[in-house]
C-alpha cells in the first residue's frame, strides 16, 4: 500500500490509474474517507466487500464528477432529484435512483436502484475527473472502515483500519481531516415523494425547500438496505451511553461549555455542533486507542442535529 500525503497531480493521476487498473484507492471527502474501486469492474468491487469484511447485498454509492455523469447510471430521474443535485453537489448529498444497465447487481447489491453522488473535495473531485478522462464512468466507495466499524475521517485511521487488508499496489490519498465528519444525507429518489433514508448535515428543512414539498423519513428497518440499517453500526469497541451520569475513567464527550467531570478523560471539546460532527469520530477512536471502556457522551436538547443523534444512538445500541 501507498499513502500519497501531498496529493500531487502526478499522484492523483497515479491513484487514477490504479483504480482504471482494478486496485482499490482510499480518498478523502468532506463527508469521511471512502473506499474507492471502479464501479464497472467486478473483481474491484468484490475486494471493497472483502476487505471491508461487509455483506454482497449491501450497495456501494457510485462517486461521479457532477450531475452530468447521472445520466449513465440512471434511467429515470424524477425533478425534484435534479433539482437537490443542481442545489446540493458537490456536497453531503446521496441520491437513490432507478438504475440504468450500467449499474450491475455487484453495486447495487441486486436492488433496482444506484446511490450517486458528488463529493466535495478537491482531490476527490481531481481524482473522479481523471478517471473519468481515463474512460471509467464512476467510482464505487463506501466509508473505508471495516463493516459496523466507525467511519475514518483522517487518512491515519484509514490505514490503522485496512493496512493488513491492502496490497502493495493499492493507494491512500491523504488530504487531513474531512471538513464535515459523518457521511452524507442519503435521499431515496425512486418514488413521488423524496425519502430521507440516512441522515446529515442538510437539514430536512433545507431539503424541503429545494423539492418544494414534504419528504418523508424514514427509519432504518425496511427491506431496502439502507446504511445503519442495523440498528448498531457506526460504533467503537468502547460502550457508548448518552446524557447519563459520568463516572471516573470513562471517556467523556461534551461542548467546551460543560466542565469535565472528575475523573473523567475529556476526548474532544467542540465549539459548536459543526465541530461535535466533525470530531465524533475521531473521539471514538482516540477512546479505543487509549482502552476506554465507556465513552459518556452529554448532548444539549435542543439544536443538535438529526445526524448527530442517529449516530451516537446506533453506536450506543443495547447499552443502558
Ligand atoms: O458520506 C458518504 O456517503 C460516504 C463517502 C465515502 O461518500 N460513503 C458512505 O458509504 O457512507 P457507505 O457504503 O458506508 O454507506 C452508504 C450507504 C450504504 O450503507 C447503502 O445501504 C446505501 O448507502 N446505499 C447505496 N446504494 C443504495 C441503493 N441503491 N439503495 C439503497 N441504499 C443504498
Ligand atoms: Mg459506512
Amino acid at each position: 500500500m501507498k499513502i500519497f500525503k501531498d496529493c500531487t497531480e502526478d499522484q492523483i493521476t497515479q491513484a487514477a490509474q490504479a483504480l482504471i487498473d482494478g486496485h482499490l484507492v482510499a480518498f478523502p471527502t468532506e463527508t469521511v474517507y471512502g473506499l474507492g474501486a471502479d464501479a464497472s469492474n467486478a473483481s474491484a468491487v468484490s475486494r471493497v466487500y472483502e476487505v471491508k469484511g461487509r455483506p454482497k447485498d449491501h450497495p456501494l454509492i457510485v462517486h461521479i464528477s457532477s450531475q452530468n455523469q447521472m445520466v449513465h447510471w440512471t434511467s429515470q430521474i424524477p425533478d425534484y432529484a435534479l433539482k437537490l443535485a443542481r442545489t446540493f453537489w458537490p456536497g453531503p448529498l446521496t441520491l437513490i435512483l432507478p438504475r440504468s444497465d450500467v449499474a450491475k447487481d455487484f453495486i447495487t447489491g441486486g436492488q433496482q436502484s444506484v446511490g450517486l453522488r458528488v463529493p466535495d473535495d478537491p482531490v476527490a473531485l481531481e481524482l473522479i475527473n481523471k478517471f473519468e478522462n481515463f474512460g471509467g464512468k464512476g467510482i464505487a466507495a463506501p466509508s473505508a472502515n471495516k463493516f459496523g466499524a466507525v467511519s475514518p475521517t483522517t487518512a491515519e485511521a484509514v490505514k490503522e483500519e485496512l493496512e493488513n487488508d491492502f496490497d502493495m499496489n493499492d493507494i491512500i490519498l491523504d488530504n487531513g481531516q474531512c471538513k464535515i465528519g459523518i457521511e452524507s444525507t442519503i435521499i431515496d429518489c425512486t418514488k413521488s415523494i423524496p425519502r430521507v433514508v440516512r441522515s446529515g448535515t442538510l437539514t430536512n428543512e433545507m431539503i424541503e425547500t429545494i423539492v418544494l414539498r414534504k419528504i418523508e423519513i424514514i427509519e432504518a428497518n425496511t427491506s431496502m438496505k439502507f446504511p445503519g440499517s442495523f440498528k448498531s453500526h457506526y460504533a467503537p469497541k468502547a460502550k457508548v451511553k448518552i446524557n447519563s451520569e459520568t463516572f471516573a475513567g470513562e471517556g467523556f464527550i461534551a461542548l467546551s461549555s460543560i466542565p469535565t467531570p472528575s475523573g473523567a478523560v475529556r476526548l474532544i471539546s467542540p465549539l459548536t455542533m459543526d465541530d461535535f460532527a466533525k470530531d465524533l469520530y475521531l473521539a471514538f477512536r482516540m477512546a479505543d486507542k487509549l482502552d476506554i471502556k465507556v465513552i459518556s457522551v452529554l448532548i444539549p436538547n435542543h439544536g443538535v442535529m438529526d445526524a448527530i443523534k442517529d449516530r451516537l444512538q446506533k453506536a450506543s445500541y443495547g447499552f443502558k
